[in-house]
């Protein structure tokens, strides 16, 4: 019997071996002439011509398609060119796409690190529109003497698509905020029939709608799981990231977020663009706090500045630009616990997604 077996068994298992092998082979090959294209056309055609991140919602990117090849390929360059190369995604984060683990650090703003000159450039930035926008609330699409600076700026101007979107009834605001009671910027974007959530940890029941557009969520926005700050306040089941909440409510865009996060906002927004969440918003309305370092961001106060900085170029390199700022008088005028600068602890900023329609 054995020296009949040995065939037998020797058989299949050379034939799996080629079978492993040519499918190897097609596999390289496929993934090859996937990405040819990229490199012909260059980084920034591919990325354009990628399809609307909304498709990986679902269950649609388990199965890799060239578009995946490609999007893959691209982050993977990203890590390699990465400065902290000891940092590797967990195993667990294969089944998704391949995140990034940290922003790229902006070079210093001078030869040798100083707040000075670190402040002095990220304050001209967030104090700097780059481009101008004409009809900024909604008021004036209607009535154009309501031009008085308001914080909570979106920009309806005809080349982008949300005035658009608005008039079709298409238009959908994420409004993200902690127990802060003013819904004047909500309201009039429900009364203009855009669909809002408001997530906000500190409401009663789980879920409440307010007449036709308004619906309020027990949700807090977090960065990753568990959020120190809210889980003090034993909230700790409710918060969630924002591409979870996306993909548990089914949408694939967002047309504005506002974000009044108190201080948060700067490991949401890191959380947004390293997920490529931010591709699905059309327009971010930020309030953003520079009196400390904000939550979980740590380093001298020069490294913070910096941070802050190469968030906010993370954004322009996705296509987004400033539009609209303002700066808060109301609120104490402290940069990083000094009064220096003359900065204020609190600017509201928009910026428009120039790539998202
Ligand atoms: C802050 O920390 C960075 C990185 O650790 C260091 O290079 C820099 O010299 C420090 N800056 C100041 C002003 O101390
Ligand atoms: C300080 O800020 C205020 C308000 O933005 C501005 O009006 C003023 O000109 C600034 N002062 C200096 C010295 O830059």
């Amino acid at each position: 019997m054995t020296p009949k077996e040995k065939p037998l068994w020797r058989g299949p298992a050379f034939r799996l071996c080629g079978l492993s092998a040519a499918l190897f082979l097609c596999l390289q090959l496929g993934l090859r002439r996937s990405w040819a294209p990229e490199e012909k056309a260059g980084a920034a055609a591919a990325v354009g011509a990628l399809p609307a991140r909304g498709s990986r919602l679902g269950g649609a990117e388990a199965h890799l398609g060239p578009e995946a090849a490609i999007a893959g390929r691209r982050r993977v360059t990203y890590l390699r060119s990465s400065r902290r190369r000891s940092s590797e995604p967990p195993p667990g984060s294969s089944r998704r796409k391949i995140i990034r683990w940290h922003v790229d650090l902006q070079p210093w703003a001078s030869p040798t690190p100083s707040l000075n000159y670190e402040a002095l450039r990220f304050l001209k930035y967030i104090t700097t529109p780059q481009i101008s926008c004409e009809y900024m609330n909604m008021n004036s699409l209607t009535d154009k003497s309501e031009s008085i600076k308001k914080p909570w700026s979106i920009c309806l101007d005809d080349r982008f698509s949300l005035v658009h979107r608005i008039k079709s009834r298409q238009c959908r605001l994420y409004s993200l905020g902690l127990g802060s009671d003013d819904n004047q910027f909500e309201r009039s974007m429900a009364n203009g029939g855009c669909e809002v959530h408001r997530f906000d940890p500190s409401i009663k029941s789980a879920h409440v709608q307010e007449g036709q557009h308004i619906w309020y969520h027990r949700l807090s926005i977090d960065w990753r799981d568990p959020n120190p700050a809210i889980a003090a306040h034993k909230l700790r089941s409710h918060t969630k990231k924002l591409g979870t909440i996306l993909n548990e409510f089914g949408h694939q865009k967002i047309d504005v977020l506002k974000a009044d996060m108190e201080s948060a906002e700067w490991k949401i927004l890191e959380n947004l663009i390293l997920e490529d969440i931010v591709e699905q918003i059309g327009q971010l309305v930020f309030e953003v706090h520079i009196h400390w370092p904000g939550f979980e961001v740590s380093g001298n106060d020069s490294t913070v500045v910096r941070y802050w900085y190469s968030l906010l170029k993370e954004l322009e390199l996705k296509e987004f630009r400033l539009f609209h700022t303002y700066k808060d008088l109301s609120k104490p005028q402290m940069f990083l616990k000094k009064e220096a600068f003359n900065a204020s602890s609190c600017y509201t900023l928009s910026w428009v997604n120039t790539r998202w329609n």
